[in-house]
């Protein structure tokens, strides 16, 4: 759309325009003329071709083509738009084109994905020995099988891209689905095909899984412009309906688990799949529901995987369980072929997050001993400063407190130390971050703004920018200050400051917290900066 704007700016001669509407007189470097909202006895309307923006002085508004045509023809941008794109012979399909085409491959690329995954639904009933993995070793049943819309990938190389091209899907169109490997041949072959179906009910990826052993067990689709791994959660659609109305959810670790455990009645499941939980998934997830129960594997990647999501629910409001019965199974899916009974109990018995963690931290250490006494508190403590409730950490305190056989004022300025260490390890971690990183254009835009103000207007709200001293960027806030200002009577610069700072500082704060989450993803969860990192993004939640 900019680049739309600039092509009609640089073709059209703002004279020109306006001459149209208004006759005008050279005077000097501009053209003077009488108001077209006739109101003025001596001509009080003025156009500088140099700087591309008129000014009317008894209006008292001014701005550069676009807004001259939409005042004067009482039109919206769009049709000011298309109005001087005529006049410029500027085509502005050309231009609007950026999110069409967009919108355009994504559409082609789920009706890719819809035909494969009715092809792979027909493969799996034809092939025996892929209906004797699924129905029989697995233990899935016909709904099962037809809800989660289970299918199977032949083993020849080209089959689903044959049959697709003689649909007319082009490889591009492939492609942008994910549903091509890097030789230009089939992603998937001779697996099970486990959909991806996203909320709205469309397919947008597979998991596919290895038909007995071999490697890799499951082969994902990558990221594409359908698919984001730290966005998706495998089973919501079919779970969401079972969340509202039950008031919980129950987070488990492999996308077979949720199939199971959806057989086995229990349809809140849903997994993060092939990936650790995200900020993302947990706030889609909070918005559902504030239950939320993990059952993820009771192994050192399960604990991992706990204190991740305590970190990560900060102050969502969401009270975490972890459900750790298996009776011996190593996972809800084998639990549920044991028993489907035993895993419904086991999703009704959980543990609060917290006393789950303390126990696990407590069950490889000697707490008689006083050097096991430290290490329980260095991590109780790093656990203890992610709980928001001051009553809620107070409780876990004294509780940690007594186990541990010292004074609660011990333990707590123990966790005031290394609070601050960690904040100190952040700021200095600041400090190296190099400080040119490209701005997005709406926190620019919001600058801009805040800086004609500063120049152009009069306020006493303080702008922390230094004004510029070139005489195009001073024109050009000279427009953006017009723009701004139009049809306003008499602006309340003080009002207008404030709030644009305001909107400005909650961009900023969202951009950084954006740019550090996308840090901590590609992390390993061992580093030492990981720990610094989700301090920081916690920090600027709070802040
Ligand atoms: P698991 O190895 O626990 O798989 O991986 P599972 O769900 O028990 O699978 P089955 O029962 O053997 O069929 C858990 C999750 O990790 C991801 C998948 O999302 C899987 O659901 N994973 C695992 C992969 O992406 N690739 C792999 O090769 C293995
Ligand atoms: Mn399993």
């Amino acid at each position: 759309m900019n680049d739309a704007k600039e092509e009609i700016k640089s073709r059209l001669a703002i004279e020109d325009v306006v001459g149209q509407y208004v006759e005008l007189k050279r005077a000097g470097r501009t053209l003077k003329g009488h108001s077209p909202w006739g109101v003025d006895k001596t001509p009080s309307f003025m156009v500088s071709p140099e700087k591309g923006i008129w000014h009317d002085f008894s209006a008292n508004k001014g701005g550069d083509i676009f807004t001259f045509v939409m005042e004067v023809e009482g039109i919206s941008f769009r049709e000011a738009m298309e109005k001087l794109a005529a006049m410029a012979g500027v085509d502005l399909t050309k231009y609007s084109g950026g999110d069409k085409t967009l919108t355009k491959r994504k559409l082609r690329a789920k009706e890719a994905l819809e035909l494969a995954t009715k092809y792979y639904q027909a493969c799996l009933v034809r092939d025996r020995k892929v209906c004797e993995y699924v129905f029989y070793q697995r233990n899935m049943n016909r709904g099962t099988v037809q809800e989660f819309r289970i299918g199977y990938s032949p083993a020849s190389g080209k089959a689903l891209l044959t049959v697709l091209k003689k649909r007319g899907f082009t490889e591009r169109e492939l492609e942008d689905a994910g549903l091509l490997n890097r030789f230009g041949s089939d992603m998937f072959r001779d697996r099970v095909m486990i959909p991806f179906i996203d909320t709205t009910g469309n397919v947008i990826g597979y998991t596919a899984r290895i038909i007995g052993k071999g490697e890799p067990k499951y082969l994902n689709t990558p990221e594409t412009i359908l698919f984001n791994k730290s966005r998706f959660i495998f089973g919501l659609a079919e779970a969401k309906e079972s969340i509202r109305r039950n008031g919980y959810v129950v987070i488990v670790e492999g996308n077979m688990d949720v199939i199971s455990s959806h057989q086995a009645g229990v349809k809140e499941a849903v997994a993060t799949s092939g990936t650790a939980m995200t900020d993302q998934h947990i706030k889609a997830l909070s918005n559902l529901t504030s239950d939320i129960r993990l059952a993820y594997d009771g192994d050192a990647a399960g604990v991992k995987a706990t204190e991740r999501a305590i970190m990560l629910a900060g102050d969502l409001g969401i009270t975490l369980s972890v459900i750790s019965d298996y009776h011996g199974a190593k996972d809800p899916d084998e639990l549920i072929q044991k028993d489907p009974k035993l895993w419904q109990q086991a999703v009704e018995s959980k543990t609060p997050a917290v006393d789950w963690l303390l126990m696990k931290y407590e069950a490889n250490l000697d707490l008689r001993e006083a050097p096991a006494k430290k290490q329980y508190s260095d991590v109780a403590l790093k656990l203890l400063s992610y709980i928001k409730d001051e009553v809620e950490r107070a409780a876990y305190e004294t509780k940690v407190a007594k186990k541990l056989g010292v004074d609660v004022q011990v333990l707590r300025d123990k966790g005031e130390r290394l609070n601050k260490k960690l904040e100190q390890a952040a700021a200095k971690r600041f400090l190296k971050q190099p400080k040119t990183v490209a701005v997005p254009d709406h926190i620019k835009k919001i600058e801009n703004s805040l800086l004609a103000i500063k120049i152009y207007g009069q306020t006493s709200v303080i702008i922390p920018f230094d004004a510029p001293t070139d005489a195009t960027r001073l024109s050009e806030l000279e427009l953006v200050f017009n723009a701004d200002h139009e049809g306003i009577g008499s602006p309340n610069y003080d009002q207008e400051a404030t709030e644009l700072l305001k909107r400005y500082n909650a961009a900023v704060k969202k951009e950084k917290i954006k740019a550090l989450s996308e840090k901590l993803e590609n992390l390993d969860e061992n580093n030492d900066e990981y720990e610094t990192l989700i301090r920081e993004i916690s920090d600027l939640q709070k802040s």
